[in-house]
């Protein structure tokens, strides 16, 4: 943790990411019906109250969601994507909405180690997958250079696309620890960036790679 000249006191990336995984719900503090607001005591009372009261809607669906490495029980409409999800339910507010239709990367979450687009997957599809965000890798030492790289090389600037390029970057170091500038720009083909640091995000990943080979954790 540091402090800035006016005394501010500034917590670090990885910092912010473990309190905001700390803070995930494991399962819900109290179960409301979304229409009438009804106390249910267990899903199973919600279920039993949808089909009495609200027999012509569809009731919420109860899902365990792996996350960053945590089962947490949830109830939510079934509707919501991925990407709501982890926001509105987990607080996880690093994969970023910006088409809501597949076409940029923001969203990219890692599932079963594989990039995904959480924007376009529905939320109650994904029981048993194991989801990483970008919370999930800022925690992890090994992967501060490449935090600490994308800083150094400017490869943000209003910051939307990082996170979603970040995760995109992870998941391919994850299978290919030493890519060629090639490779790397086919990875990060499906992420856009409207601010055009697109040349850059390669010379970031490039210089962790040769860190995290060294083990240097700048
Ligand atoms: S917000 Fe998901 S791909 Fe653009
Ligand atoms: S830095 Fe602004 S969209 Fe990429």
């Amino acid at each position: 943790m540091g402090n800035n000249q006016v005394g501010i006191t500034l917590k670090s990336a990885s910092e912010q990411a473990a309190a905001t995984i700390a803070a995930m719900p494991v399962r819900p503090k109290t179960i409301r019906c979304p229409i009438c607001q009804q106390l249910c005591l267990t899903y199973a009372d919600l279920a039993e109250h949808y089909a009495s009261e609200h027999p012509d809607s569809v009731a919420p669906t109860a899902v365990t969601l792996n996350v960053n490495g945590i089962n947490c029980n949830l109830i939510f409409e079934p509707h919501l994507t991925l990407k709501q999800v982890l926001q509105y339910h987990l607080g996880l507010i690093g994969a970023k909405e910006m088409c809501d239709r597949g076409a940029c990367g923001s969203c990219t979450v890692i599932m079963d180690g594989k990039p995904a687009l959480s924007c376009n997957i529905l939320a109650s599809e994904c029981e048993g997958k194991i989801i990483e965000t970008v919370e999930g890798i800022a925690v992890i030492p090994k992967w501060k250079p490449l935090i600490d790289e994308y800083c150094k090389w400017d490869a943000m600037q209003c910051g939307y696309c990082t996170p979603g390029f970040l995760v995109a970057a992870k998941a391919l170091l994850d299978r290919n620890p030493n890519p060629t500038e090639y490779e790397i720009n086919d990875a990060l083909s499906g992420n856009i960036c409207i601010c055009g640091t697109q040349p850059r995000h390669s010379q970031a990943i490039l210089e962790a790679v040769k860190l995290m080979a060294e083990g240097s954790d700048i």
